[in-house]
This record gives C-alpha cells, sequence and structure tokens, in this order.
C-alpha cells in the first residue's frame, strides 16, 4: 500500500517538475540573450548606451527602430532593400535577419568578409536563441 502512495507521489512530483520546466522554457531568458549578443554580435555592434559605431551600427534601441536610420554607412545593398520597402526592426524583422542575414538582404555586409574585418556573421539556427537574443535586445533601451 505505502509503496503504491511512494510510487504515485514520486510520478506526481516529476510531473510537476516537467510542467515547470516547460512553463519556464516558454518565456524568454534574457541573460541568456545578453550572453548570445556578447558572443554573436559585440564584435561587430556596440550594445552600449555610448553608441559607437563598429563594424556595424551600434544596437542601442534598435528594437522598433526604423532600418538603416543610424548615422552610419550602410552598404549600398541594405539601403537598397531599405529604401525600396522601409521597416522597423520588430520581431518579425529581426527573427529573419538573424536567422539568415544574407537571404533577407542578399550581400548585406553582415554577412561579408573583407580584409579589415575577417569576420562574417551567418545567421543563429536555434529558434529559442533567437527569441532569447531579442528580448535581450528589447532591453537596450
Ligand atoms: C561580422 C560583423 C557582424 C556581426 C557578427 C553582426 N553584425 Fe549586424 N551588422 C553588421 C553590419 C556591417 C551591418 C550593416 C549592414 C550593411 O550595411 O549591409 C549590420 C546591421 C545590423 C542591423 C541593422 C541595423 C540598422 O541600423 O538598421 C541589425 C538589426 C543587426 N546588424 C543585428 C545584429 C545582431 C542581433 C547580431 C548578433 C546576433 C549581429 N548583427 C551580428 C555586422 C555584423
Amino acid at each position: 500500500m505505502w509503496r503504491k502512495v511512494l510510487l504515485w507521489g514520486g510520478m506526481m512530483v516529476l510531473l510537476a517538475l516537467l510542467l515547470a520546466g516547460v512553463w519556464l522554457r516558454a518565456w524568454p531568458d534574457v541573460e541568456m540573450g545578453r550572453r548570445l549578443a556578447e558572443n554573436n554580435c559585440a564584435i561587430c555592434h556596440d550594445l552600449s548606451e555610448t553608441r559607437k559605431h563598429k563594424k556595424g551600427p551600434y544596437l542601442w534601441g534598435v528594437v522598433d527602430r526604423a532600418a538603416g536610420s543610424v548615422d552610419f554607412a550602410y552598404s549600398a545593398a541594405f539601403l537598397g532593400v531599405v529604401q525600396e520597402r522601409p521597416f522597423v526592426w520588430d520581431e518579425s524583422h529581426l527573427q529573419r535577419f538573424i536567422t539568415d542575414p544574407a537571404l533577407f538582404v542578399p550581400m548585406t555586409r553582415m554577412a561579408q568578409r573583407d580584409s579589415a574585418h575577417p569576420l562574417a556573421f551567418e545567421g543563429i539556427e536555434s529558434a529559442d536563441n533567437r527569441r532569447d537574443l531579442i528580448a535581450y535586445l528589447r532591453r537596450l533601451k
């Protein structure tokens, strides 16, 4: 009898833990997003309020900012896309760009290597990582 109670109790606890895990994962992890941004973006983008340009434009306030709107020497490829069909960096545009920048903006400098900047950014595959990253970008204001 007690064995059964223990067994069922144990199973209920496991189920509760599992559900809590699923529930937690449904929310973006901003701290994980910060680490992803430091590791994947900060080499080319200033993430601070200082707003300095690096290889790319500063990202302070980027969420809901009009694309191509800060005083930065964007590539002709980037300006071509942005001027033809202006948009703001909302969740869905950021998702598309960060998944595969060159697919969204062919020939964007973000995905190009050159002699001054041998690094190129090819995108973040994991949907969870992109969501965490964008949640962190939202805090940059
Ligand atoms: C290898 C350098 C490099 C890396 C790494 C990089 N970027 Fe960029 N990014 C650029 C460059 C260069 C541009 C300007 C694009 C152009 O002119 O073609 C840019 C442009 C952007 C823009 C457009 C901003 C605007 O003012 O319209 C966003 C948004 C962006 N990057 C986000 C990110 C995020 C988020 C990451 C990290 C996941 C990242 N980038 C990683 C170089 C990089």
